[in-house]
């Protein structure tokens, strides 16, 4: 656990795809597959990123460059500092024979299941080939993207009911657009398969108190950002509606 805000100097940077890049810092920490970290950038904000590479001594967080705060550190090198607290939050459940469905940097979170759970069979859907995440270091991956420029055409979940019929999986986790981890639900909920997804909503304190990331009354930075398949059931908002920073309700 890094208790108080503590300055980290980025010890590897790794390119993962067109706009992802990798940071590795050489701090050990004491967490669990699906747990985030809060990464300040001084001077320009402080965002969740789930930390996606772990081993005892190093940890490692997956960016995707997407605005502001995503494009800063986007840029910054080996010897450049961020500032760290966490982890906060809930974890995954680890179980045996289970699959991992992971869209885009969603495979962040997913990553870390690999090493805990024996025999994970992991699935990742992308737009196209050069958005993959992590082709090497998972080799039995199954993937799929849109345009089948790589794996098999279409989105995951177009062949969880296959990939069924064969393995018999017991749990689901994901970790991706909130629109595919809801269809994965759906399939999840009408086959009475144990599911877990991790939400993203926006976030400022990370610890439970200012309320900017409540979703039909769960703060997804303290009672999530992990979720079981009950517990969102009753989270009416999952697929469908998200709080932006100025705390408006809109269409997911
Ligand atoms: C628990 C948790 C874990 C997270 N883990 C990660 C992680 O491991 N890696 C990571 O990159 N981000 C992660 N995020 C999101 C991250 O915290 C930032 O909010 C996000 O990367 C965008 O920040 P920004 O300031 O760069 O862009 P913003 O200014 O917030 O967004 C710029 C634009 O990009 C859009 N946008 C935001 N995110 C995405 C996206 N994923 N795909 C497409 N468009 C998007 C926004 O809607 C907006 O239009 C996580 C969020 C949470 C809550
Ligand atoms: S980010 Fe403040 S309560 Fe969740």
């Amino acid at each position: 656990m890094i208790k108080e805000l503590k300055m980290l100097k980025i010890a590897k940077v790794i390119d993962e795809a067109a706009n992802v890049r990798s940071f590795i810092f050489n701090h050990p920490i004491d967490f669990e597959p699906g747990q985030f970290i809060m990464v300040w950038i001084p001077r320009v904000n402080e965002k969740p990123f789930t930390i996606s590479y772990h081993n005892k001594e190093q940890f490692g967080i997956t960016i995707f460059k997407v605005g502001d705060f995503t494009s800063g550190l986007y840029e910054m090198k080996v010897g450049d500092c961020i500032g760290a607290r966490g982890p906060y939050g809930s974890r995954f459940t680890l179980s045996g024979n289970s699959v991992a469905v992971g869209g885009g940097v969603g495979m962040a979170s997913i990553a870390p299941l690999d090493s805990k759970i024996e025999n994970l069979t992991i699935i990742q859907g992308a737009k196209t080939k050069s958005a993959l995440l992590y082709k090497e270091r998972f080799p039995k991956m199954i993937i799929c993207t849109d345009d089948g420029s790589e794996g098999l055409k279409g989105f995951p979940t177009d062949h969880l009911a296959d990939l069924f019929q064969e393995k018999k999986f017991d749990n689901v986790y994901a970790c991706g657009p909130e629109i595919m981890m809801k269809k994965v639900f759906d399939f999840c909920l009408a086959n009475g398969v144990n599911y877990e997804a991790s939400l993203e909503r926006f976030m400022k304190c990370g610890i439970g108190v200012c309320g900017q990331c409540v979703c039909d009354g769960s703060r997804v930075c303290k009672d999530g950002p992990v979720f079981s398949g009950p517990a969102l059931t009753k989270i009416k908002d999952f697929g469908n509606r998200k709080m932006l920073k100025s705390g408006k309700l809109v269409p997911l």
